[in-house]
């Protein structure tokens, strides 16, 4: 057979689905659109021409998130979906090199360097889940390719320093494409885009998946500095965003009160959970800069089981560095997050 013998050592993306009538598993939004929007934007995709090839990189929606952010739309590339960014970055800047990440942290990152062969360095985070910061630039010291932090964190749903952030960019200057990956960021409001005016080896990169609630569309961007969009542009594959994601991009950009408002809602609910969390004496809630929470609880096999059978879906983490016994679940709607608390003392006793 001619597939690459490394093929048959990287596992797959694991991801049990299951279905459930609560869905905690997945750091979605749980809103659907209203009903009058849902028309408005069905009605609007009928003027998609479905027989022809859409835009090649997306400068409709370029032009209208460079409106919307105040940024360059030379500046940013779009894709279907931040996992493909992930590996046009990987593509862009790692192959042949090195990428370096933090551990735990997102495994698309080491799924796309083991997928495309490329030397993968894994830096444990500190037992609180800071950065490990001194290590990171010892390797960046001595390395060269792509390093990758997730901020706010996945799946520990924490910020890093910005002081340390800071650091780890100088140290990465020379030798390093630098991806702050800011799916979380409208949870978390914060920015570090201000940052590749000095840094031009800095990308950031966000999707619609979380706070814009299109985890169905697939749709994710990245800003940088226009030499290196220009570059980055040329990893993601022409025509691969259809021009009906195109469309429910722009769609929702024209619909950011409703936007503005599920985020509220989500950061009220986020602070609920968390003071009723906190007085459960069986579990540990880690605070939450995300849509999500990080628990530690007495059994996680027999949490996730239980859950379903309230069904619930939660994510199991406990396979995780640092993460034994933990269960990560999604900051849902309001009558969801009662089911959970309420399932949740239930299963606990
Ligand atoms: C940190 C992080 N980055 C990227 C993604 C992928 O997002 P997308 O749906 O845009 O591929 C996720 C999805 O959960 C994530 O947690």
């Amino acid at each position: 057979m001619a597939l690459r013998p490394q093929l048959d050592l990287v596992p797959a993306y694991h991801f049990t689905e299951q279905s459930c009538t609560i869905k905690l598993d997945q750091n979605e939004s749980p809103f659907e659109l209203p009903d009058h929007l849902q028309e408005a934007l069905f009605e609007r995709l009928k003027g998609v021409a479905l027989n022809r090839y859409p835009e090649l990189n997306a400068h409709s929606l370029r032009k209208h998130l460079a409106e919307y952010l105040n940024w360059s739309p030379d500046g940013m590339v779009i894709s279907g979906g931040s996992n493909i960014l992930i590996q046009a970055l990987v593509v862009a800047a790692g192959l042949g090199q090195q990428v370096l990440t933090v551990k735990p942290s997102f495994s698309v990152y080491s799924l796309e360097a083991n997928i495309l062969g490329t030397d993968l360095v894994e830096i444990p985070l500190e037992e609180d889940f800071s950065l490990p910061k001194n290590q990171l630039i010892e390797r960046l010291k001595r390395g060269k390719g792509v390093f990758f932090l997730a901020n706010p964190a996945a799946p520990t749903a924490n910020l890093f320093e910005k002081a340390d952030i800071i650091e780890l960019a100088e140290a990465a200057k020379d030798n390093w494409l630098m991806v702050i990956d800011e799916a979380y960021h409208q949870f978390s409001k914060t920015d570090y885009s201000f940052l590749i005016k000095d840094y031009p080896h800095i990308v950031c990169l966000r999707t619609f998946s979380k706070a814009f609630g299109l985890g169905g569309v697939r749709l994710g961007y990245a800003l940088m500095a226009d030499k290196v969009a220009e570059q980055v542009q040329k990893t993601v594959l022409p025509f691969s965003i259809s021009g009906l994601q195109l469309a429910i991009g722009e769609f929702m950009l024209e619909h950011q009160d409703l936007i503005r408002q599920n985020l509220e809602l989500i950061l009220q609910e986020r602070e609920r959970l968390y003071q009723n969390l906190g007085q459960i004496k069986k579990i540990k809630a880690y605070p939450s800069q995300a849509n999500f929470f990080l628990l530690r609880v007495p059994d996680a096999a027999s949490l996730y089981k239980g859950m379903l059978e309230h069904s619930i879906c939660i994510r199991r983490q406990d396979h995780l560095p640092l993460l034994e016994g933990c269960v990560r679940v999604s900051v849902g709607k309001p009558e969801e997050n009662d089911a959970f608390l309420s399932a949740l003392s239930k299963l606990l006793g």
